[in-house]
């Protein structure tokens, strides 16, 4: 069936979520983290992924916002900077306002032009996808913004999913969902949504029961992908 809904992940997909560790390392402030800000990134998405997973499963539903936080805390100490509070708020800071991959304002406006629905389905809270969406200066080639907190439970939850059609009318079949997290595009394939996996860096592909439909490099070929 013909695609009419272009749906993206928000942190790593369109924003990228190590600029927060990259650009206070570069700070002179912060210098302290020059040496280790990758791993300090990797450690912080990895926490604050497996956060959303067990508060899942576990009911025990927070908001994004505080598991990013605790992602960081644990991260921070993990890489010996424990009680660092001054570099914490200012990584929590540059998490606000999070750079876009440069292709992406293009990307998006080439899917409005070409008729699409396009829209955000992210575990972030509202407010901070509403701070990520005005840096990165997007708001106007998106019709809008779905957040897990209207359903109260993180992805994979199917009731995530579900957000996109109740918000547009269509069908799964005519929703293409893109996503740089494997996992996220592997289960959202299972849901019954055509998916893109953003492989940047080059993962293997998650062991789930499900994979993902088109594996890509970066966004660039998302609107000729949809038939925009
Ligand atoms: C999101 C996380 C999974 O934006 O990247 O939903």
């Amino acid at each position: 069936m013909t695609v009419t809904t272009c749906i993206f992940d928000a942190y790593g997909t369109l924003f990228d979520v190590s600029a927060a560790a990259r650009q206070a390392a570069a700070e002179p402030e912060f210098e302290r983290i020059a040496g280790c800000w990758q791993a300090i990134a990797e450690h912080w998405r990895l926490k604050q992924l497996q956060y959303t997973w067990l508060r899942a499963v576990a009911h025990a539903h927070t908001d994004f916002w505080t598991v990013t936080g605790d992602g960081l805390e644990w991260a921070l100490e993990r890489n010996g900077f424990a009680g660092d509070t001054v570099l914490y708020d200012r990584l929590m800071a540059l998490y606000r306002e999070l750079q876009a991959y440069p292709e992406v304002p293009e990307m998006l406006a080439a899917l409005k032009a070409g008729g699409m629905n396009t829209a955000i389905l992210s575990n972030g809270a509202p407010d901070m996808l509403a701070a990520a969406v005005a840096s990165a200066g997007i708001g106007d080639v998106l019709d809008d913004t779905l957040s897990v907190e209207s359903v109260g439970v993180f992805k994979p939850d199917a009731r995530v999913y579900d957000l996109v059609c109740q918000r547009f009318g269509c069908e799964k079949s005519q929703v293409l969902f893109v996503s740089s997290n494997g996992w996220d595009a592997g289960c959202a394939t299972g849901y019954g949504f055509t998916t893109a996996w953003v492989n940047r860096a080059k993962e293997p592909v998650d062991r789930l029961p499900w994979r993902p439909a088109h594996i890509i490099p970066d966004l660039t070929g998302i609107p000729a992908l949809a038939g925009a």
